[in-house]
């Protein structure tokens, strides 16, 4: 059985003094993704990049930019990021302005568009959104920083969420953002998650490849071995 698990490291907990290094790193032990997390100072207590380290980014790798906006105008910034090389834009479903028509936009533009909700907030607010949905984030910290505690308790909203797309037969990413490691892994991929992001785990292990194959190898014995 091909696995459809994709393993995102997010270049929040990178060196950032060797960005081009550590991306074509994680790339080779076999991560498919590119989580980059965008932080306003504002929606978040942090800041972080912009549309430039994107641009910058862009020609060293052929992994997908996932790009997630933590921000409290998206609409006034997504375009920039796509303009700067980004494949997938999230939004949160907290943030300000007409989320639905936001979503439609960002899919005129030939790119995926997600919705992320932070821990508060319930899965029933997004179901009507599903049908126009490429990704789903479930936050499991409180975005803003890396290196946080998972929250076990989301697992209810995964599963839920997974029931909602299968049933459907939606073609939607699941995603889970936050203190994934090779612990949590298991937990997650059970739920029903088929989009692991991991910063931490990753970028401050001694070993980064490593890191991404031990999290890959672990997501695939959770699937084989089933709930
Ligand atoms: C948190 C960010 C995450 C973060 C995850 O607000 O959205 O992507 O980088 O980091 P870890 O894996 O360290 O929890
Ligand atoms: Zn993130």
């Amino acid at each position: 059985m091909k696995s459809k698990i994709i393993v995102a490291p997010s270049m929040l907990s990178a060196d950032f003094s060797k960005l081009g290094e550590e991306i074509r790193a994680v790339e080779k032990a076999g991560a498919k993704w590119l989580h980059v997390d965008v932080m306003d100072g504002h929606f978040v207590p942090n800041l972080t990049v912009g549309p430039v380290v994107v641009k910058w980014l862009r020609p060293l790798t052929k992994m997908v930019f996932d790009v997630h906006l933590m921000i409290t105008n998206p609409e006034k910034y997504w375009k920039s990021f796509a303009d700067a090389g980004a494949d997938h834009i999230t939004i949160h479903y907290e943030s300000a302005g007409n989320i639905p028509a936001l979503i439609c936009k960002i899919k005129a533009a030939g790119l995926k568009a997600g919705i992320s909700i932070k821990p508060k907030t319930p899965v029933s607010k997004i179901l009507p959104l599903l049908p126009k949905l490429d990704l789903v984030l479930v936050m499991t910290v409180e975005p803003g920083f890396g290196g946080q505690k998972f929250m076990a308790d989301m697992m209810p909203k995964v599963k839920a969420l997974r029931e909602v797309i299968d049933r459907r037969k939606l073609k939607c990413r699941l995603e889970v953002d936050g203190g994934i490691n090779v612990e949590t892994t298991p937990i997650v991929v059970r739920a029903g998650a088929d989009v692991l992001v991991a910063g931490n785990s990753i970028f401050s292990a001694k070993n980064p490849v490593k890191a991404v194959k031990a999290i890959l190898a672990t997501a695939h014995s959770a699937e084989r071995n089933g709930i």
